[in-house]
């Protein structure tokens, strides 16, 4: 009974319409429907954060003096009872923790695919080599559309059909524009993905076409749509999906959520993200700064974020100029989903990594096709960009800067088959000219050729394959 009450007073706090957007940069506050189009506070054009009367800020200070913190108790209950539920609210992985994301007023706008629920998997290999206790892999890529932005559209596209939008769009690398055109889908809104022409895997490109979005490539890379769109949503009643929409993130946070209560309330010492556009990382890092306010939790984990070495902007903005202004970029890498150099979240993600203490770190081509094949050879899998994840734990490893009782989560961002071409080039040994080949150090050399596994073709002669099974099993007894 006593939980019950405890509910009703949560239920109280939480009434809906109490959120409001917090200027990253001057602290304006505004009413969640007075943003403009391009999500930017028209005073200094910062990003914004999606704020509640019990939620903290991040110098430490609540908005609201009065406002009663939601009991820590009541929604761990909460949460684990609608696991049982056949709702579809209460089936996804991200409105089951609506509580702390009060950002529409009636759950009849809810979009879902059922999103989130993703396994947190071990990486024995992996720990085993790196001589750690404990690394565990966070699986974004098993949510619908294969990637961790259905976390994040659910919650956007629910507010854009709460405010009455017919339209949606994005600029994008591939994922973004793969689950916004599947939840606008579901939502029967229309949705406009700009990608770069050329530069994203097929298997994104394909999906956007397949959740029937009106699919326009332009003939520049990511900045240059971002730039493009930016200019159509000030012309167009159209919302616009990117991750500089904070309601986006307020879904992207609710990993951080699932993870600790997959831990059974057990905090990690380190998340590692990968870097792109630069939001992810902050928006788990808000989720963990909630649960630590509300005392779900008694400390956050280290963030870091790591980027291609040819897309790496924020790296360089740390290293040249302490972060002090942006860095941009021209990126290249064949981690196609990371291939941004003017990331529009650089703030944010600098005030993730500052805040919980965390590193921003750099990988090269080969590093990442190395620890992409070692996750898909544990049986797990992810796109390459994912597996900048992996490539840098080596590295903060080496550095001294994780120790071996420390507990790793790797947040492994998208699905293997996104990018098959990439896996295919891999183990044919394609992927690389033979300059970057030259580079690779001879133990990583050994480890390439013991994970590389290209397809062998053979004549349909069962004694011909007893032959090549025999020498396969020679090398693995060698
Ligand atoms: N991993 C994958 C698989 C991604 O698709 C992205 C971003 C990131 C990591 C980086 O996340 O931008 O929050 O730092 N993809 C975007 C897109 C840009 O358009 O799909 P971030």
């Amino acid at each position: 009974m006593a939980v019950f009450a405890e509910y009703d007073t949560l239920t109280e706090t939480m009434k809906v319409a109490t959120h409001q957007l917090r200027c990253i940069e001057c602290g304006a506050r505004i009413a969640g429907s007075a943003v403009n189009s391009i999500f930017r506070c028209p005073t200094c054009n910062g990003l914004y954060d999606v704020i509640y009367p019990w939620s903290s800020l991040p110098n430490g200070d609540t908005p609201a003096s009065d406002s009663k913190l939601p009991n820590a108790s009541a929604l761990r209950w909460l949460w684990q009872e609608r696991r049982t539920s056949t709702l579809p609210v209460d089936q996804s992985g991200v409105w089951r923790f609506r509580d702390l994301l009060p950002v529409i007023d009636d759950l009849d706008n809810v979009v879902t695919l059922r999103e989130g629920n993703t396994p947190l998997y071990e990486l024995p290999r992996a720990s085993k080599a790196l001589g750690l206790n404990w690394v565990l892999a966070k699986h974004q890529g098993m949510n619908p559309t294969g990637s961790f932005k259905d976390t994040g559209m659910t919650s956007a596209l629910s507010v854009a059909r709460e405010r009455g939008f017919e339209w949606v769009a994005c600029a994008s690398t591939g994922n973004t524009s793969a689950a916004m055109a599947a939840y606008a889908a579901r939502a029967g809104m229309r949705s406009i993905v700009f990608i770069p022409e050329g530069k994203i895997a097929w298997g994104k490109l394909s999906q956007s076409m397949d959740y029937g979005a009106l699919t326009i490539q332009l003939k520049t890379d990511f900045d240059g749509c971002v730039n493009v769109l930016t200019d159509l949503v000030n012309r167009f009643p159209i919302m616009l999906l990117n991750s500089v929409n904070p309601y986006r993130l307020e879904g992207q946070k609710t990993p951080a959520f699932e993870l600790v209560e997959q831990l059974e309330w057990q905090v990690p010492e380190h998340v590692i993200v990968p870097g792109g556009n630069l939001a992810n990382g902050s928006a788990l890092a808000k989720g963990f700064a909630e649960m630590h306010h509300l005392g779900l939790i008694s400390r956050v984990p280290k963030i870091s974020i790591i980027q291609a070495e040819g897309a790496n902007p924020l790296y360089r903005t740390l290293i040249e100029n302490n972060g002090e202004e942006l860095i941009p970029v021209k990126a290249n890498t064949r981690a196609t989903a990371i291939r941004i150099g003017n990331p529009a979240s650089w703030r944010k993600a600098l005030r993730a990594l500052r805040t919980t203490g965390g590193w921003c770190e750099q990988v090269s081509e080969q590093e990442i096709a190395l620890a992409k094949a070692e996750i898909g050879s544990e049986g797990i899998g992810c796109e390459p960009a994912s597996a900048v994840t992996l490539a840098g734990l080596k590295k903060l490893v080496a550095q001294g800067k994780i120790g071996r009782e420390e507990r790793v989560v790797l947040i492994l961002t998208g699905h293997t088959l996104k990018d098959s071409n990439y896996t295919i080039d891999y183990h044919r040994g394609e992927l690389f000219t033979e300059e970057e080949n030259a580079q690779i150090s001879g133990p990583d050399q050994i480890l390439h050729a013991a994970l590389r596994k290209p397809p062998v073709v053979l004549d349909p002669d069962p004694d011909t394959v007893f032959r090549e099974l025999e020498s396969q099993m020679k090398l693995v007894h060698a």
